[in-house]
């Protein structure tokens, strides 16, 4: 079964631009799919018309089969949409704000309370939801956006920008929860700047460069597009590089240098042969993420 089936899909603005230029993407039920790319590539255009909030210039979106410009009701009720910014009302109660949601989708009242517990539950927010949802902190407002999503048990949750300006600690939280959700059938779809949040919870990835996709692959095999990898090495005490000059090192300071290791070279064998050389190695890590750059490469 098929999430998204996207058919050369166009987007040209009012004023001109042209944000989508002839989309084709399929994301598999149960994936979990990132949508990359820097500022204005297209990808909150994209997900606005998969969710019917941007009207597209042309092309086909089916969700799980039903074609948006016939089926939209049915496409609707499938996903539960979480946007970048905070939407609901703040002087709202938490609990209403999910139950409320829930009878958008015509659940009726019993139903609606009953789903609205399981969800808030789920997201750690059934204290509060008698709060005021502009009591609750940054990031409870954010979970509550996703339990808002969850309430009419969508098949396919759609995030933009999930993680912006949301802190360390909860963004690994964060990611706990959707990896969960994605455990239990639930397709996700999300956009993000952050590479390492594709490469910890993504299974595929499509990299978008103004309005196209430049490339679409298994986020294993975008990570194995990457030639060389650089390794900081650090050391008690410096010794001659004499030795291992095939790998390229380049001295930062008195304690660190940087070797470059081909793909088919391991990292264990430079290490034994460092400490052969006599180097005590104190710590060692990659110089930078694989897909950041691959990710630059292609801007
Ligand atoms: N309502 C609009 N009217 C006109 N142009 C728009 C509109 N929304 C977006 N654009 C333009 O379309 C292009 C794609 O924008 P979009 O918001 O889809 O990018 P994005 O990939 O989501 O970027 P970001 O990472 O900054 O969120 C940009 O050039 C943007 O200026
Ligand atoms: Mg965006």
């Amino acid at each position: 079964m098929v999430a998204i089936e996207i058919n050369n899909l166009v987007k040209t603005y009012k004023t001109g631009t042209k944000a989508v230029k002839g989309v084709d993407l399929t994301v598999a039920q149960g994936d979990f799919f990132a949508l990359l790319g820097a500022n204005g590539a297209g990808k909150t255009t994209i997900i606005s018309i998969l969710i019917g909030l941007v009207n597209k210039t042309s092309g086909t979106v089916k969700i799980f089969g039903h074609d948006i410009d016939r089926e939209f009701d049915q496409a609707k009720r499938l996903m539960g949409v979480v946007p970048q910014e905070f939407n609901f009302n703040m002087f709202e109660r938490v609990g209403d704000i999910v139950t409320i949601q829930a009878g958008f989708f015509g659940i009726d009242r019993t139903n609606a309370l009953k789903s609205s517990e399981e969800v808030l539950k789920k997201v750690g927010l059934w204290e509060k939801r008698t709060a005021m949802a502009r009591t609750l902190s940054g990031g409870m407002k954010r979970r509550l956006m996703i339990a808002r999503a969850l309430v009419h048990k969508p098949r396919m949750l759609i995030l933009d920008e999930p993680t912006a300006g949301v802190d360390v600690q909860l963004r690994f939280g964060m990611w706990d929860y959707l990896r969960e959700l994605n455990s239990q059938g639930v397709t996700v779809l999300l956009t993000t700047h952050y590479l390492e949040e594709v490469q910890q919870m993504c299974r595929n990835a499509a990299i978008i460069k103004e309005g196209e996709i430049v490339r679409l692959d298994s986020v294993r095999n975008l990570n194995k597009l990457i030639k060389q990898e650089t390794y900081v090495i650090a050391v008690k005490k410096m010794q001659p590089l004499s030795g291992i000059e095939s790998y390229h090192p380049v001295v930062v300071d008195e304690h660190t240098f940087e070797v470059n290791l081909n793909r088919d070279e391991q990292l264990n064998d430079l290490l034994i042969k460092l400490m052969e050389h006599g180097f005590d190695i104190t710590d060692v890590h990659p110089k930078e993420q694989r897909l950041e750059k691959l990710f630059l490469s292609l801007l």
